[in-house]
């Protein structure tokens, strides 16, 4: 593959957003002003290197979209009842010419483009699947159903995986075609098939808005708005 290999980006949009709680899809839920959709696609399509994104919403909420999104490189298509087939949904309306896919969630609308760069660069370089990834921070403890304590895992090990991910288009159209099993994210179904999975450096900005607190701090982040430290602790 040379280093200029189209790329499309799907961008599952297709969730309900139980865990924000806004009372709406989670992707048309704004942060200061603009919808979560209309800064992801934009953000994708600022990283310069992402011809065409599709993106997949609700099939109620298709005309919307289009609605929001007019006038940019996109097409827009209803999703499915998982994130896995919502993704699948996408794949499938992505045209023959892309060479590289990026599988990015519409509820990381402050992802960096360097991210993004970065993924397409690791596959254009030849890995078949990338993933942005995070060293985890917190000590981690496993503990049985009563929440005791049974073990502290080593951390050093592991990593918290960001969007987007990125992949060859014909290994990511065949792990969607080989693994059934809805997964949570789409380096999953590489895994599943036994081939390997690379990863490059994320960001904290790349953080994916779950909860009303995640949407807070976007909206700060987006503001400018300082959190000051409390008196005398300055
Ligand atoms: N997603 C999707 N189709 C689904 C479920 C999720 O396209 N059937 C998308 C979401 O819109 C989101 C991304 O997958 O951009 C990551 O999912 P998540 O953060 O879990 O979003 P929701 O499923 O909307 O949130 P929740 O699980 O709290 O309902
Ligand atoms: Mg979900």
């Amino acid at each position: 593959m040379n280093d200029r290999a189209p790329v499309v980006a799907v961008l599952p949009a297709a969730g309900s957003g139980v865990r924000l709680g806004a009372g709406a899809p989670k992707a048309f839920v704004e942060l200061a002003g603009v919808s979560m959709l209309a800064r992801a696609v934009d953000g994708v399509l600022a990283s310069g290197v992402v011809g065409h994104v599709v993106v997949v919403v609700p099939v109620d909420q298709v005309p919307d979209a289009a609605g929001l999104l007019a006038g940019r490189p996109v097409s827009v298509v209803p999703g499915g009842a998982d994130r896995t087939s919502s993704v699948a949904a996408g794949l499938a309306a992505i045209g023959s010419g892309a060479e590289v896919v990026l599988v990015h969630d519409a509820a990381r609308p402050l992802t960096p483009a360097g991210v993004i760069r970065r993924v397409v660069d690791a596959v254009r370089a030849g890995a078949p699947a990338v993933i942005p990834v995070l060293p985890v921070i917190d000590t981690i403890k496993q503990v049985d159903a009563d929440g005791v304590v049974m073990s502290t895992v080593d951390r050093s090990a592991l990593r918290a995986v960001q969007t987007p991910q990125g992949f060859r288009a014909d290994d990511l159209r065949r792990a969607h075609a080989g693994t059934p099993d809805p997964r949570t994210d789409d380096a999953g179904l590489v895994e599943a098939l036994g081939d390997p999975v690379a990863t490059v450096e994320g960001d904290p900005l790349a953080f994916k808005v779950t909860t009303a607190w995640d949407l807070r701090i976007a909206e700060l982040l987006l503001t400018g708005a300082a959190v000051e430290p409390a008196e005398g602790r300055r």
